[in-house]
């Protein structure tokens, strides 16, 4: 390696680009120990609990994106391209074997929205069939739909479930009850962004499934991809889109979407260009039919397959109970101190994401005063939203609850 080249790469963290190799386990061990947030650069006084918006990377992830970067930078001949890039297919293989799915089935898009809107605006449907939403779905779930009906003449209809709902089996009756004759897909977010509600995935998947084979689900896992462990071929979804920028904690701007085979018939995809190939049929295999979107940026591609060694190396599992286990220390502070909640405390339905109920009028309030007193980042989304993944700490659990009870009067 040349001086400059070498003197380059120092300067944007190469030096520890072993160090993105040897920093990794380094973070996974800080994340094993109570410690776990130093595996990660954010400052003490502004301590993010908001991965259900935007997550920080481990500062090894952070390293490994700079250091591909400048890498094509230095050498943007095509065979170090080429190398940097088949770092996508280690990371799709890697994203398949944690979902339990084929690698042929994702495709590695830009985000949650891009992933929902190719199956919103590219499924087959006719003027009249019939698309089911529940009412807590996002925006990319929600009126894209309502759009894409005013192109088509598909009609979309909205489901509702009551917050204080106690039972799986209610849920699923829910979903059942609502799907009628002309009903080609029915549509969901697994753990709405707006109450923290998770819904019983599987059940409501086997429920539909029984009543009509033939109806697509598409799951929003936005709140659900890195947070928790996900079985896709047990859920029995048809389709599944998430965001790497969230709870995954990698790179931003990097999604996925996964599509059953069997379903990728029936999605037209919205964006071809390279590599599709040159004629109507795609040279590219299944599910890469999603992601022929031209120039990518493939060092934060690079980026995703380290934040897969990441998790494999926790496991999708430690991760799950290391986040759940934080989680549900915050809730039950919180519920210590009498606060008001819009997210349900039924163990069938908590997710890691916690609101409390705050009005519009206050949440901004609520959100400085909470950053001024405890140095933690909320969200005023619904209310006064909290999201704590695996680098939280207790020591954040007891700053943000101390803050929130200082400002009690700013809750509803
Ligand atoms: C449930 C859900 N779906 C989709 C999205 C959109 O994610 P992105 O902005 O990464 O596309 C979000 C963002 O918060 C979300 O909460």
């Amino acid at each position: 390696m040349s001086i400059r080249r070498r003197d380059f790469l120092k300067t944007v963290g190469g030096a520890s680009l072993a160090g993105s190799l040897l920093g990794h386990p380094a973070a996974v061990m800080a994340v094993n120990t109570e410690r776990p947030d130093r595996a990660f650069s954010f400052a003490n006084d502004k301590v993010p609990m908001n991965a259900a918006n935007l997550c920080p990377r481990p500062s090894a992830i952070t390293k490994a994106v700079a250091h591909y970067g400048a890498e094509l930078d230095i050498d943007m001949s095509g065979a170090n391209r080429r190398r940097i890039m088949d770092m996508k297919n280690e990371a799709r293989d890697g994203i398949a074997a944690q979902l339990g799915v084929s690698a042929d089935d994702i495709a590695i898009v830009r985000n949650t929205s891009e992933a929902n809107n190719i199956v919103v605006q590219g499924m087959s449907l006719d003027a009249g069939d019939e698309v089911l939403l529940w009412d807590q779905n996002h925006p990319s779930n929600g009126v894209a739909w309502t759009v894409r009906a005013k192109r088509t003449g598909c009609v979309v209809r909205y489901l509702s479930i009551p917050g204080d709902t106690q039972s799986i089996d209610k849920v699923v009756d829910v979903f059942v009850n609502a799907i009628s004759a002309r009903t080609k897909v029915v549509s969901f977010t697994h753990i709405s962004n707006i109450t923290g509600f998770r819904l019983p995935a599987s059940e409501i998947c086997a429920a539909i499934h029984r009543k009509n084979s033939g109806i697509h689900i598409h799951m929003d896992g936005a709140q659900t991809w890195g947070a928790r462990e996900v079985d896709l071929a047990k859920i029995g979804c048809d389709s599944f889109s998430g965001s790497a920028h969230k709870w995954f904690m990698g790179p931003r701007e990097v999604g996925i979407l996964y599509v059953s085979e069997s379903s990728q018939a029936r999605i037209w995809p919205g964006v071809v260009s390279i590599p599709w190939g040159r004629e109507a049929e795609p040279d590219v295999m299944r599910a890469r039919k999603f992601e022929a979107l031209g120039q990518r940026d493939d060092a934060s591609i690079a980026g995703l397959a380290a934040t897969v060694r990441f998790h494999q190396s926790m496991t999708p599992a430690g991760v799950q109970r290391r986040a759940t286990g934080i989680a549900d220390q915050l809730r039950a502070a919180l519920t210590d101190i009498g606060v008001p909640f819009v997210s349900t405390a039924n163990p069938n339905f908590t997710s890691n994401v916690i609101i409390l109920s705050a009005p519009q009028a206050t949440r901004g309030e609520l959100i400085d005063n909470v950053l001024r007193d405890g140095g933690v980042i909320l969200a005023g989304v619904n209310g006064l939203r909290l999201s704590p993944h695996i680098y939280n700490t207790p020591d954040h659990v007891e700053r943000v609850v101390a803050a929130i009870h200082k400002s009690r009067n700013l809750l509803s």
